[in-house]
């Protein structure tokens, strides 16, 4: 295949001053032409990403987004033009103590900012928690548990020093079961992810932590997603992954949850290392300029994926404000911005007031959260080693001092994160009243996936490895456990708090053992089994990040079988980063309970003990479709390269999980929003009141102009950018705003328009700082989109009680029929988790059904709109079992 020309250039030669590089900009409209007819005896044309500039600046009236901005301006206003390009671009990889940090702003205060991993607790230190997976803190359909794991998150992040908590994750949504960072993520639905990312950005923004929604976007599979990884593995490829996803689509599956975590007020977004419609995601401007801060009005920053920055003006332009961890490539000493930023402004490439911006968008993030210059938590951690004693800039090895202070921010977070694992934890099945269990007279419980890992909890580096109990899934996204609750550990000791006998054999792969323990008479077995996935980056068993299948791991599920062949009451426990194919055995009578665990964290052991044996009545539900077969979800990853700029056409559009199996008519194993409780819950009276609301109003006249933030008249003398050799000491490889040399020829800047007049090679509007047409579905003040989405059309109330013998939380979810052709059967608009309903009693669900939740994209008005076929509104306990229903008005 052909490479799309204009991203060719995109390894950018690079001198250490300004790389303009104009060759890779998207508008090349002559190019494109060419590459299409020339694709066009091949096949069909590939998708494109359409160009959108200028990028949108900060909005001073924007809510919640006020008194930052204020502060920003009062800030940014004092600041150098180097210091500014200090604020956007990193020190390089393991440059300073954090997995990535921007220059420090010494001369007004400001101490290094510190973005850290990950989204389930402080990643690579000690005397942090490991808290459950997004996935399995989605599954407790709890908005006040979500808030509360991110709220404690952010806690610990704070204590360590940390300014910016990368997570929580809305990319990948999960378009594929086998993707495989699905579980740092919510739910294939863009409903419960939408809640789920709004609540956790809460919680971590309140404790003073800028929140960081990434993959943005279409971040969906492992394979490919990094050009270098992929080569490692034998890929023949030489660009990222095109994720290609047509508007709709975007709007209504990848984007909806982004737009949650806008309206939360997230302080910065992550942009993905795979390109959409061929166009990588960190300068991209349909993505950056147009959606993102122009429609959904984000005012916070964009940063880049580690290495996913492909080039300097031209990723300044299409919207990033700021390039992670900074250099080129780890350790390159080479970046896209710092020196090439700073020389790009004195030379007039790029316009001052969009470096002003990007300044103001980080300056605003951190004082939105609550920080004040000078009184940040100094950075206390260092993610290279544990040792006490080192080198402050590892990569370079010096600055000899303590780096590590071992601090304790774990406070009593194990208790949260117990009841999270056990709250999130489905119960699938359960016959003959397996469950709970009540003192049972002997307890056997089978499976490598029971016990430890021989080398330590934490024996894999970011536990990349699949040995002994699963409770956390493998790559950036994990944190070092403090310690970890077995089930084994657990089980035995409330056995024999019980007086029950109890014996454990922690392996899959000894039958004759096993045999003759789980033979014996009245032997209750319960099975731990697993499949594990993780970032691209670690291969484990031939898993390249995303699974190779959904089956069980290490023969769990003739392991399974075997004990249920002998054990006429055979309980499952799965630990999974998602759904695993059941079907040879999950209707066996001997398996008489069988329970999704997800990804517990530190305190997986204690948690399932609270379930099995009821001090926790189940009442999660799954966040996922259990299909018979891989086939049965219409999508899958990538696996091979189809060209060498790999190209993922998301042809099934919103038809992911529960909507592809209701549209195709399939009966699932276990559908999305299903689990089951100690009791029964009878659903009753729904009610649907009409609010009147004034009609929908599409955003329309002008933004400000792009302000002036600060009135500095930069120097354009090169001279006076140079390193200052008489005051500071240059670390090896690290990223500096300064100049390396004062000549601004031709040979110095590789620049290959050096000397045309930029507009000559910068995309139409790019450099234009003038008041900017608003976007239909954009807001003036709101962030999140048109206001008016979220309007309040209906209010819905339905009365659950509790059928069943014990005191038990519910979970009654809220699902539409927007009745289109192309629209599916349902969707999941709301849901809530009424908590401890006693045997009798009525608890009342309410939801509303906001304007949003009843449109649909209109990609011809690019703006949301109700369309005229009837809608349907449900209330049920699963997204199969709606037992009311009514049609809306
Ligand atoms: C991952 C990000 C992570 C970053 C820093 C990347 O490889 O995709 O999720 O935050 O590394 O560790």
């Amino acid at each position: 295949m052909i490479e799309p020309i204009w991203l060719l250039a995109a390894a950018a030669t690079l001198s250490g001053v300004a790389n303009a590089n104009p060759a890779q900009f998207e508008h090349r409209a002559d190019k494109l032409e060419a590459h299409l007819q020339q694709r066009g005896d091949a096949g069909a044309p590939e998708a494109v990403s359409p160009p959108h500039y200028p990028s949108p600046w900060m909005n001073p009236n924007a809510d919640g987004w006020e008194a930052a901005y204020i502060q920003a301006k009062q800030f940014v206003s004092q600041m150098t033009l180097m210091e500014k390009v200090n604020l956007t671009t990193g020190v390089g990889w393991e440059g300073e103590q954090c997995v990535g940090q921007v220059g420090a702003v010494p001369r007004l205060g400001l101490t290094s900012m510190c973005m850290q991993d990950s989204p389930v607790g402080v990643r690579d230190t000690d005397f942090n928690s490991v808290f459950t997976s997004g996935q399995t803190a989605a599954a407790t359909f709890d908005r006040a548990l979500l808030y509360a794991r991110g709220l404690a998150m952010g806690q610990e992040h704070r204590g360590k020093g940390v300014t910016v908590q990368l997570g929580p994750v809305a990319g990948p949504l999960g378009r594929a079961p086998e993707g495989g960072r699905n579980w740092e993520g919510f739910a294939p639905d863009p409903v419960l992810t939408g809640i789920s990312i709004a609540e956790t950005i809460r919680g971590i923004q309140d404790a003073g932590v800028i929140a960081c929604a990434k993959h943005f976007i279409g971040n969906e599979q492992e394979h490919f997603r990094q050009v270098g990884e992929a080569q490692g593995y034998g890929y023949n490829i030489t660009q990222t992954l095109s994720s290609n996803i047509d508007d709709k689509t975007m709007h209504e599956m990848y984007l909806w949850p982004f737009a949650d975590a806008i309206r939360a007020g997230v302080g910065s977004v992550m942009c993905s290392y795979n390109q959409i419609n061929n166009s990588y995601a960190c300068q991209n401007s349909k993505m950056l300029n147009n959606l993102l801060k122009g429609e959904l009005g984000f005012q916070g920053f964009v940063m880049t994926d580690w290495q996913a920055h492909q080039s300097g003006v031209s990723s300044a332009l299409a919207g990033l404000d700021m390039s992670m961890p900074g250099d080129t490539v780890f350790n390159s000493g080479l970046s896209y911005w710092g020196p090439n930023l700073t020389l790009a402004v004195v030379n007039g490439t790029l316009p001052e007031w969009r470096l002003d911006d990007m300044a103001m968008r980080i300056m605003a993030a951190f004082f939105k959260v609550g920080n004040t210059v000078g009184s940040q938590v100094p950075i206390n951690f260092d993610s290279w080693t544990l040792d006490t004693y080192g080198p402050v800039h590892f990569a370079a090895g010096v600055g000899h001092q303590q780096i590590n202070h071992h601090v304790d921010v774990r406070a009593d977070h194990g208790t949260l994160i117990r009841e999270i694992a056990a709250k999130g934890t489905v119960l699938l099945k359960n016959t003959n009243n397996a469950l709970p269990l009540n003192k049972p007279k002997f307890l056997v419980v089978v499976g490598d996936d029971a016990g430890s890992n021989p080398d330590g909890p934490n024996g894999c580096s970011d536990r990349g490895c699949d040995n002994g109990t699963l409770a956390m899934a493998w790559g950036s996204g994990s944190a070092n456990f403090p310690y970890m609750v077995t089930p084994d550990a657990a089980l035995q000791a409330k056995a024999i708090s019980d007086g029950t006998v109890y014996q454990s054999i922690l392996a899959n792969n000894r039958p004759d053992t096993t045999e003759a323990l789980v033979s014996q008479d009245g032997v209750t077995a319960i099975v731990f089994v697993n499949a594990d996935s993780g970032e691209g980056y670690i291969n484990v068993a031939g898993n390249e990040g995303d699974r190779l299948n959904l089956t069980i791991w290490h023969e769990g599920d003739q392991l399974i079988k075997n004990v249920s062949s002998l054990c006429n009451n055979t309980i499952v426990v799965i630990h999974s980063t998602g759904p695993v194919i059941v079907d040879e055995w999950y209707d066996s009578p001997n398996v008489t309970a069988i329970l999704w665990a997800g990804i517990p964290g530190q305190e997986s052991g204690n948690s399932i003990v609270d379930v099995l044996y009821g001090a926790v009545n189940p009442a999660a539900r799954t966040p996922f479709t259990w299909g018979s077969s891989r086939e049965s979800y219409g999508t899958d990853v990538l696996y091979e390269p189809n060209s060498q700029t790999p190209q993922l056409d998301f042809t099934e559009g919103v038809f992911i999980d529960y909507r592809h199996f209701d549209k195709t008519n399939q009966t699932p194993r276990y559908e999305f929003g299903y689990g089951l409780s100690y009791t029964t819950f009878s659903y009753a009276n729904l009610n649907v009141q009409k609010v009147p609301v004034a009609p929908y109003t599409p955003n329309e006249g002008y933004t400000e102009p792009a302000p002036t933030i600060s009135t500095t008249n930069a120097s354009t003398n090169l001279a006076d950018y140079l390193f200052p050799n008489s005051t500071l000491s240059h670390v090896w490889q690290y990223i500096y705003p300064y100049l390396n040399t004062s000549s601004s020829g031709k040979e110095a800047s590789g620049d290959l328009h050096y000397g045309e007049p930029a507009d000559k090679y910068l995309p139409p509007n790019a450099t234009d700082g003038s008041a900017q047409p608003y976007l239909p579905a954009s807001d003036k003040i709101s962030p999140g989109g048109n206001a008016a989405l979220y309007d309040i059309l209906y209010t819905i109330t339905a009365d659950v009680t509790n059928t069943g013998p014990v005191t038990g939380d519910e979970v009654p979810q809220l699902y539409v029929s927007l009745g289109g052709p192309d629209d599916p059967p349902v969707v999941l608009r709301g849901f809530d988790r009424i908590h401890d309903l006693a045997p009798g009693q009525t608890g009342v669900f309410s939801a509303v059904l906001t304007r949003r939740d009843l449109s649909n994209w209109d990609t011809v008005k690019q703006d949301w709109v109700i369309s005229n076929y009837t809608k349907t509104v449900y209330v049920g306990s699963s997204s199969r079992k709606l037992s009311l229903k009514q049609t809306l008005a």
